[in-house]
């Protein structure tokens, strides 16, 4: 446990010195739970991005993308049940007048009674938790949290408030606060917006535009990467729970009745997706929920094995025909598919009907925090006669921020030509790196710590037989190989 503790740690500051992630608004000492994605981190982030997309759009003939605001009419977040429903029970303890979110409590604590080995309690506490939070049951919550005597982990007393319910949405003020500028069905004031929680429902509300601008047919999906806001009480664990956070969601619309056999098809499909990166698949599992949420007729994670233990990666929905049910009675508006495919047992068309949904929604950046803890490794490479160490990304080199480096082994002697001439042939393609500056030594071990598969190295050889050194990150072999394969080889690996 301290050994994944220390380990988390070192990928935190790793991310910070290698330009991968900082904590938002350093120089004001930062903001609890917001984090700013450095040079290195932008390109992770957004390979992560278009491996997801591709996949979910270029690769799939029947789903199409598309990119809503962030903010929406206010009836959206009473329609989709977040105004009513979007809340956590916390428990607040009153010696140090710190907040916590029950569930969280109570985690924290099994994870302590497990780790000094105390499995059973661990495993008990937890299945009482999720019977009592199926059933809203707080004052048998707080019976848990007394009788257990968990702790403050500030004050270390046992003396909490009752348990509460707190909405996770951000609101703000809208325009120049007419009172004419949003009809007033929206929920709260006049004009008060929330930042969207989740962008479900970006989908939701566009999707007669989509189905018949893009002559939809069902079964089919829409999918959506963008930003979600949530006022996460107890938001910790660096970028794994944030306030602000990115979603890549799609929402599958199916036939009324198909949804256990699409719910099966994506459950599948997803892990398969985690998977064709290399990741082991010892590091994922399926959880059933229990507490389903208020839209759901059937719901699962994929928790991966991050340095603190298995966490939600993602979640996969039947989210039934709640959202386009509710969405076509707040705004009187048809949200309904005319499908004149004929039904087998009747023998008629199935005609109209809202359609079913079958959700994948995952965090980006508690993916972002799955490839690079799983990548990051320190390695011993001392010998008898020489301590020596490195820090080494071991991300998939199709997510890796720079797939090559190019590197001179010295300034001089027409080297940084014949480099720069290797630079020219490969930018177009993919992300190169060029570095004439420190050791050869020094610069190979910079490059594997932000990830970086491949570097070739130019020397006084080439000059003679335009061959170079391409040295390889994980195994740090080095090899021989014409200068003007160079570009075919590191395609081939990152496409
Ligand atoms: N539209 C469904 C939905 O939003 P969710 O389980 O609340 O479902 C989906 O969120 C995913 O979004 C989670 O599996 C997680 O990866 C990510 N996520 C949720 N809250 C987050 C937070 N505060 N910080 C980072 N990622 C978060």
């Amino acid at each position: 446990m301290a050994n994944d503790i220390n380990r988390f740690q070192a990928i935190i500051s790793h991310c910070k010195e290698y330009g991968f992630i900082f904590p938002s608004s350093e120089i004001y000492d930062g903001l609890q739970a917001v984090y700013d994605y450095g040079q290195m981190g932008v390109e992770l982030k957004k390979n992560i991005k278009d491996y997801w997309w591709k996949s979910m759009t270029q690769l799939q003939d029947n789903i199409v993308g598309i990119d809503a605001a962030i903010f929406m009419h206010p009836t959206t977040w009473k329609a989709s049940g977040h105004v009513d429903n979007f809340n956590d029970p916390m428990i607040d303890n009153k010696d140090s007048k710190k907040r916590y979110r029950v569930d969280h409590l109570i985690e924290t604590f099994a994870e302590e009674q497990s780790a000094t080995g105390n499995e059973q309690l661990a495993k008990e506490v937890l299945e009482q938790m999720d019977a009592l939070l199926a059933k809203d049951d707080f004052a048998g919550l707080k019976k848990l949290i007394e009788d257990n005597k968990i702790k403050c982990a500030v004050s270390g007393t046992s003396n909490w408030t009752e348990i509460r319910q707190f909405n996770l949405m951000f609101s703000t003020e809208f325009g120049s606060t007419e009172a004419s500028e949003i009809p007033p069905s929206g929920g709260g004031g006049a004009n008060k917006v929330y930042l969207r929680p989740e962008t479900a429902q970006g989908i939701f509300v566009n999707f007669l535009n989509v189905q018949k601008t893009g002559r939809m047919k069902i079964p089919f999906g829409i999918a959506q990467i963008g930003k979600a806001f949530r006022n996460e009480i107890v938001a910790r664990q660096f970028i794994f729970r944030m306030r602000e956070f990115e979603q890549m969601e799609m929402q599958f619309f199916i036939r009324p009745g198909s949804q256990k056999e699409w719910y099966e098809y994506w459950k599948e499909e997803r892990m398969k997706w985690h998977l064709g990166l290399g990741i082991p698949k010892e590091k994922f599992r399926f959880h059933d929920h229990i507490k389903l949420a208020h839209y759901a007729d059937a719901a699962c994670d994929i928790e991966f094995e991050f340095p603190m233990g298995f966490k939600e990666l993602e979640g996969i929905h039947s989210r039934t025909d709640f959202d386009l049910k509710n969405h076509q009675e707040y705004s009187k508006k048809k949200m309904q598919y005319f499908d004149n495919d004929m039904d087998s047992a009747t023998g008629k068309a199935y005609g109209n009907y809202i359609p079913f949904v079958i959700e994948t929604s995952i965090g980006l950046d508690r993916m972002f925090l799955a490839v690079i803890s799983h990548a990051y490794e320190e390695q011993d490479l001392s010998t008898p006669d020489k301590p020596d160490s490195r820090a080494v990304l071991k991300l998939p080199a199709q997510l890796a921020p720079i797939k090559l480096a190019v590197l001179p082994l010295t300034k001089k002697d027409g080297l940084p030509e014949v480099a720069e001439r290797i630079m020219s042939d490969c930018r177009p393609h993919f992300r190169c790196f060029y570095e004439e500056k420190d050791s050869i030594g020094k610069r190979y071990r910079r490059m594997d710590a932000l990830g970086t598969p491949f570097c070739v190295t130019v020397d006084h050889q080439t000059l003679q037989d335009d061959t170079v050194t391409i040295r390889y990150r994980d195994t740090m072999q080095q090899e021989r190989i014409p200068l003007d394969k160079v570009r075919e080889i590191v395609m081939a690996a990152v496409q």
